[in-house]
């Protein structure tokens, strides 16, 4: 009977330790990604954006990878940088997570930068574009943009197509003044000359009073930068000022004519000639599959931020591919140096000296196609470095 219970015992006790180390195993395979994204407030569109362009490419290359499970963790930070500081905190501490993501505004990312360092966790940067970004941390990597790649290009296009004056309004913080910054030098350099500047603030912009300086001071375009998600509403008071009827044209980075809001703009938008990162229209192969599988699942075609989402999920799994599936933070930013793939939007690299993002610009124009209304790009520049970098 003793004997018995004792060997009951060790039966259950052995098992007990089993449970734990499946359990312990269980932890080492899931690689842990907390993704932090404005899912409410006014840059609500990008978050939606990337966290649809993650779940996409999840159900389309399966949740495992390099033999690990990956796990997701959503979490809303309204594009407010205490709360994406506290809950990259949370997510690194609480939850172990191995990778940080996200970053729908520049502030946002700049807050998470000293976590990422100290707790050696690669953040991956899917929508934020300001250039100095990825010098905050040598744990950053992004898959997004700068303002310098697409305004330094629009602004030797004015010059080379014949707008002598510039009237800007650009948002009041880092990537406005980036924006603002690259256009100028360029489009001055050429001898443009601006004359008028506005810049608006981040939050609920309204643009009327300042569209009315833009319209008394009579230039050929008005180049303008305000982030993903408030073009439609500057479009909307850009026509009712009349300043399509005053043949005053939009010009700038790609972010006022987003095809997330593109199409609910209406005809005052044709003609507004921008150079960006991605178009739906983009005509690859790629592309079309990627438009047609996320408006199959979400009813809508993708913007700019839905692409920064997916290549950052795609390199994510292709650097857990390169390591084996191992996932501390210095054997996956050694992987993400240097890799290459096409995206939706061409080809695209990591600059393995400043783990920013290498990719083509076009240059669009808005035009109707189908009846709906599409950037389509008339001229490619190729594989474009970030202007802004300071060192090497
Ligand atoms: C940024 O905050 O860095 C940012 C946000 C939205 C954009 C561009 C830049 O469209």
């Amino acid at each position: 009977m003793f004997i018995r219970q004792k060997t009951l015992l060790q039966i259950a006790a052995a098992g007990l330790l089993l449970g734990a180390s499946a359990l312990a195993a269980q932890a080492q395979e899931t690689v842990k990604i907390g993704l932090i994204v404005p899912m409410t407030g006014g840059q609500a569109s990008t978050g939606k954006q990337i966290d649809n362009a993650v779940k996409l490419y999840m159900q389309q290359h399966g949740n495992s990878v390099a033999g690990k499970k990956i796990e997701v963790i959503l979490k809303d930070d309204a594009a407010v940088p205490d709360n994406t500081k506290r809950l990259a905190q949370e997510l690194i501490v609480n939850d172990k997570v191995n990778i940080i993501a996200g970053f729908g505004v520049t502030p946002a990312a700049f807050a998470a930068a000293p976590l990422a360092t100290q707790a050696k966790v690669p953040e991956i940067v899917m929508a934020a574009g300001t250039s100095v970004i990825t010098e905050r941390s040598p744990y950053i990597v992004r898959t997004s943009f700068t303002l310098g790649q697409s305004s330094t290009i629009i602004g030797d296009w004015a010059v080379k197509n014949g707008i002598k004056k510039v009237a800007t309004l650009t948002s009041d913080y880092a990537p406005g003044h980036d924006a603002l910054k690259f256009f100028k030098d360029h489009f001055t350099a050429g001898g443009g000359q601006i004359v008028e500047e506005v810049k608006v603030p981040l939050a609920n912009p309204d643009f009327a009073p300042f569209l009315q300086r833009m319209k008394d001071a009579k230039p050929d375009a008005m180049f303008v930068f305000v982030p993903a998600g408030q073009g439609g509403n500057f479009m909307k008071q850009y026509a009712e000022r009349g300043l399509d009827k005053s043949g005053i044209k939009v010009i700038g980075p790609g972010d006022v004519m987003d095809d997330d809001l593109l199409n609910g703009m209406g005809d005052s938008a044709l003609g507004a000639v921008t150079a960006h990162i991605y178009s739906a229209a983009h005509p690859s192969q790629a592309n079309k599959d990627f438009v047609a599988a996320y408006k199959k699942a979400y009813g809508q075609r993708p913007g700019f931020m839905a692409v920064g989402g997916y290549d950052g999920i795609h390199l994510v799994y292709e650097a857990l591919k390169k390591t084996g599936g191992k996932a501390d933070g210095d054997s996956l930013i050694a992987a993400m140096k240097g890799m290459a793939w096409e995206s939706p939007r061409g080809p695209i690299s990591i600059d393995p000296e400043t783990r920013d993002i290498v990719q083509n610009v076009y240059i669009r124009k808005v035009e109707k196609k189908d009846g709906e209304l599409y950037n389509i790009e008339f001229e490619t520049f190729k594989d474009v470095k970030d202007p802004g970098k300071t060192k090497k």
